[in-house]
């Protein structure tokens, strides 16, 4: 059976990559799948966080989840330090997977940058504990950006090399010839990869000092209209067909931006404004974000000044979460092969 799990860091301002290259297909797969959706506050913490900074932001990105349209009563919505399965999972697979795998991924090359000595060993970690986010529900499909393509592929790695390692154990087990899925990655749609607006060879981030380079969700329509006005851009009108963009990465991205938030592709954006000056596509380009996003920012805001709402959601997703969890893990620990006193 098909299921949803997918997961977003707590860490700094949630900007207009993590709602288009996420949080929107989020919402779109609750139509079709079973779907979790988790608040990944053991992630957060393989770098610093102030602990009272840290608890609003696990409740910020949760009402940011529901601002933007999920439904945490027909799916599951909690905070992944409730449910103890995922640090439990997290350790037989730091067993699994091996030195040279994790050495290989970038995202902590990046992270750690040049002091990889004084890096979190919780750091070097995170990716077994992605892969248990996942795997300890079975779930067949992540949607993500395109950043955490390599995530995943190791997931996938680590899935098949459980399932061989303890191939016999498994079906003594009575779970057959496989036991964890092998992930699928859905990385689509025209952004998957939104780029910082002051510089089109660098992702949106949370991290970057510029506040101009990415819209938060929490912006404000000026702020928004500012942005954008500031976004840079080269000083050619918009082409009138897609492979005019390849290119030009700022054109690109804002192309992509639009095409995202109307639900359309940068073929039927270049259909509609191909010719144009930047000064007319970027104010309708205000026009279409500040729609979007203000009544999920108004929305926030609202849930925001409830934390006890939040929290009993989180509390509510934690317990459903944990039920599909410990199933799991209890097979996980006969297949390994532990004596289980419960
Ligand atoms: P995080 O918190 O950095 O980002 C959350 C989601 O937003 C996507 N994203 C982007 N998409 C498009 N353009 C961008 N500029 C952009 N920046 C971020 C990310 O790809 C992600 O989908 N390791 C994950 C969190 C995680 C997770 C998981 C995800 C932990 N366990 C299990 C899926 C399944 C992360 O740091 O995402």
């Amino acid at each position: 059976k098909e299921l949803v799990f997918s997961g977003v860091q707590p860490t700094g301002n949630l900007h207009l990559g993590n709602y288009l290259g996420a949080i929107k297909r989020f919402v779109t797969m609750q139509e079709t799948h079973d779907c979790i959706y988790c608040v990944v506050d053991m992630h957060a913490i393989t770098v610093w966080q102030d602990p009272k900074e840290l608890k609003r932001q696990i409740r910020e990105v949760t009402a940011a989840f529901l601002a933007a349209g999920i439904d945490p009563k027909k799916h599951i919505v909690f905070n992944q330090s409730q449910v103890a399965q995922h640090a439990e999972l997290a350790w037989v697979f730091n067993c699994i997977a091996r030195m040279g795998w994790a050495n290989r991924m970038t995202q902590f090359k990046e992270k750690a940058g040049k002091d990889r000595e004084n890096a979190s060993v919780g750091l070097f970690a995170y990716p077994m504990l992605m892969a248990a986010d996942i795997l300890v529900y079975r779930a067949t499909h992540v949607p993500v950006g395109e950043d955490q393509k390599q995530h995943l592929e190791l997931t996938r790695d680590i899935a098949q090399k459980f399932n061989n390692d303890f191939a016999e154990s498994i079906a003594e087990n009575g779970f057959g010839d496989a036991f964890f899925p092998i992930t699928e990655p859905l990385i689509h749609g025209p952004a998957t990869r939104v780029m910082s607006l002051r510089d089109g060879a660098k992702k949106m981030s949370k991290s970057d000092p510029s506040d101009y380079s990415r819209i938060n969700l929490t912006d404000d329509a000026d702020t928004i209209a500012q942005k954008v006005r500031k976004a840079k851009t080269d000083p050619e009108p918009l082409p009138s067909e897609v492979e005019g963009l390849k290119t030009r990465p700022e054109a690109d991205n804002l192309v992509a931006i639009y095409a995202a938030l109307t639900n359309t592709t940068p073929e039927e954006v270049l259909r509609d404004h191909g010719g144009s000056q930047f000064s007319g596509f970027k104010a309708a380009l205000v026009d279409v974000a500040v729609t979007k996003l203000a009544p999920i920012a108004d929305e926030m805001r609202r849930l925001m000044a409830d934390p006890g709402h939040i929290d009993a959601v989180l509390a509510d997703g934690s317990d459903r979460a944990r039920v599909i969890a410990a199933q799991t893990m209890d097979a996980v620990k006969d297949i390994v092969g532990f004596v289980r006193s419960r």
